[in-house]
């Protein structure tokens, strides 16, 4: 650091601060510069008073005037819920069956059933439905427990092998590997038979002591000619539409472990008017029947 020279009598005092002989001017803050900083000192010292402001242990300071963001959004879903009360009300009275006839409830019952399969199921049945392996498709017309309006309704409401609800749809498929069922070769076979069923390459040398097996422990789920039972939420194997896959290997794992695919009920998340609005808006996705 240099020492303090003025080089002209009329230069301001330096600081001392000097940088490769650039020295530092100690000239005063201009004036308005400096009450713009108080005032705004001020200000900040009000807004924390009247807004909620200083973090807590448990929650922040409320501030004076008692504004609250989430109170604010409470209001707006209040008003909302109050203006849309009218039709939910006429979409829990109208019979299932009836809702797709009419044109004002019909609209309003897909479009809200759309933001509630948005934020509730699209995580497993993927944001535009089309499922992934172990969460169905729910656009095509291949129902596991049915596609109709009721149908749809009982599953959304109830849920499908979960512990919270008595009246999940229910059924489950022996593990035929693990628990020793079956032998090796005889997965082996049977898988082979279910590849035929749908035209996938097989091993025809297995398929009719697969078929013998099939018969003996698959068909009282899955029918004799495999196309599945909707009363058991048994998949229809011969079409080529798989819920985990038709290849060897996940063939061999479905049967050798099972499955037992697990969907929540719902009724106890979401009102009875948004479970039709959400049945409705699956319903009318392609497969409803
Ligand atoms: C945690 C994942 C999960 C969520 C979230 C979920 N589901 Fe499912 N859903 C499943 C699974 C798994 C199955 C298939 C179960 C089986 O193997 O039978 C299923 C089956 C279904 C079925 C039956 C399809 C058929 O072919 O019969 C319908 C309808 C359905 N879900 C609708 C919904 C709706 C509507 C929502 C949102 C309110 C939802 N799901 C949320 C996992 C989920
Ligand atoms: C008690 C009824 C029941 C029996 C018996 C049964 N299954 Fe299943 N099976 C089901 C159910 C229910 C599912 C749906 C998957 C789940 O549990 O999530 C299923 C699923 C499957 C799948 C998966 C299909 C897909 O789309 O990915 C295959 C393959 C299958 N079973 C083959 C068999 C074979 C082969 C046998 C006989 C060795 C058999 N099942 C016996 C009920 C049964």
């Amino acid at each position: 650091m240099s020492k303090k020279v003025k080089k002209f009598d009329d230069d301001p005092n330096t600081t001392g601060h000097s940088w490769d002989g650039i020295e530092e001017f100690d000239n005063p803050m201009p004036r308005w510069w400096l009450w713009t900083f108080y005032a705004t000192i001020i200000w900040g010292i009000g807004y924390t008073i009247a807004y909620p402001a200083w973090p807590g242990i448990q929650a922040a300071t409320a501030g004076v005037l008692g504004w609250n963001s989430r109170a604010l959004v409470a209001e707006e879903i209040a008003a909302v819920e109050e203006a849309n009360a009218p039709i939910n009300a006429r979409l829990v009275e109208t019979e299932l069956t009836e809702i797709a006839a009419d044109a004002d409830l019909n609209g309003y019952a897909v479009s809200s059933g759309a933001a509630v399969f948005k934020t509730w199921c699209a995580q497993c049945h993927g944001a535009g439905a089309a499922g992934a392996k172990g969460y169905p498709n729910l656009l095509d017309d291949d129902w596991l427990w049915g596609g109709t309006m009721e149908d749809i309704h009982v599953t959304v409401t109830h849920g499908i092998r979960n512990e919270e609800s008595d009246e999940a749809r229910y059924s489950e498929m022996p593990a035929f590997g693990r628990d020793e069922l079956l032998e090796k070769e005889e997965i082996d076979q049977v898988v082979n038979f279910v590849m035929s069923l749908s035209g996938e390459p097989q091993d025809a040398s297995k398929v009719d002591a697969g078929a013998v097996i099939f018969a003996d422990n698959c068909a009282s789920c899955h029918m004799e000619d495999g196309t599945g039972d909707r009363f058991q939420g048994a998949p229809n194997l011969a079409d080529a539409i798989w819920l985990y896959g038709g290849d060897y290997d996940t063939l061999t794992e479905t049967i050798y472990n099972s499955r037992y695919g697990v969907m929540p009920p719902w009724n106890t998340r979401l009102s009875e008017a948004q479970i039709r609005a959400v049945s409705a808006y699956v319903h009318q996705l392609g497969g409803g029947e």
